[in-house]
């Protein structure tokens, strides 16, 4: 494999592109930017046509590692330890999840559900690297935030995240959200968002490589079935969501059936799935109806 000749950044961006692409990268043009721009400091990748100059020596090998990670199969934002999510730059790495383009869309639906202008106390269950949360708590300054997560590698690196952004709302707790006694600590909520783990063990094997050596696997897979965190995760809102309060959960494109009745069995009403942008049916949603005791 040949190493990068710099003869000005845009041939450079060409090169690294043929190289992303010959590899089956599915979007070489957009990850060459992406890795280049890291390389050079966080350029501004428009800058990356713009600038006349060279890439420097040690820049290079910067950017040759760059390359040989992501040829080996690292996901780009390990790579450049970003991540954008909605209004956000986040800062990312192996200790959370890579923030998806669809939980962006969960994070509108819940918005678009809730109406941003009233007060609310809302949970983030399963907040990884903060993404939600911090959306939530910029996106909605009135808001009150709880984000709960179970791994404190992800929990310290969403805190680092709440330090890049002006947010105090959020109380931050290390917890484990299949457990009732979590939810019994909770004051009443008006809304729980969740992006928990729902691949089941089966599908987790059959995943591309670049997530199963990468990605933390308790942010993915949760049992058998895949349900093992969706449904704890409805039985403890029923007991502390308010009367009308929402849940708004992700979910794999074939568990809605199933996601509706598991709400609709702890008590919920409305349940129904809505689609995400590319109209696979994955956020559901239900609504409180009764008094808890
Ligand atoms: C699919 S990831 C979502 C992360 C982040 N909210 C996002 O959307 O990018 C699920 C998250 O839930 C966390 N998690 C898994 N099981 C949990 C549990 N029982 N209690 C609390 N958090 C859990 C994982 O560590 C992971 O950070």
């Amino acid at each position: 494999m040949s190493a990068v000749v710099s003869t000005g950044l845009r041939h450079l961006l060409e090169k690294i592109s043929e190289r992303l692409a010959a590899a089956g990268i599915e979007a070489p043009g957009v990850e060459a930017e992406g890795l280049l721009s890291a390389a050079l400091g966080d350029v501004p990748r428009h800058l990356l046509y713009q600038e006349e100059r060279e890439i420097t020596d040690d820049e290079q090998v910067i950017l040759e590692q760059f390359i040989s990670r992501r040829l080996a199969g690292e996901p780009l934002q390990y790579i450049t330890g970003e991540a954008a999510f909605r209004l956000l730059t986040l800062q990312i790495d192996r200790r959370a999840l890579i923030p998806r383009p669809e939980t962006e869309g969960l994070v509108e639906v819940a918005l678009r559900l809730m109406g941003s202008n009233r007060q609310a106390l809302v949970l983030d269950a399963g907040t990884g690297s903060g993404a939600i949360a911090l959306s939530l708590a910029v996106e909605c300054p009135q808001w009150r935030i709880v984000a709960a997560e179970i791994s404190p590698a992800a929990l310290e690196l969403a805190r680092e995240n709440a330090d890049r952004y002006d947010v105090g709302q959020i109380e931050w707790l290390e917890a484990d959200i299949t457990r009732l006694d979590f939810w019994r600590h909770l004051p009443p909520l008006d809304l729980v968002v969740s992006n928990p783990p729902y691949v089941t063990v089966e599908e987790w094997e059959e995943l591309p490589r670049e997530i199963r050596e990468y990605e933390p696997k308790v942010a993915l897979v949760a049992g058998p079935r895949g349900f093992d965190v969706i449904s704890a995760l409805l039985e403890g809102a029923s007991t502390r969501v308010k009367p009308g309060g929402l849940v708004v959960i992700e979910i794999g494109d074939t568990q809605g059936d199933e996601a509706i009745e598991l709400a609709r069995i702890n008590g919920f009403v409305d349940a129904r799935v809505a689609p995400d942008l590319s109209a696979r049916p994955r956020f559901l949603i239900a609504l409180q109806r009764r008094n808890y005791s």
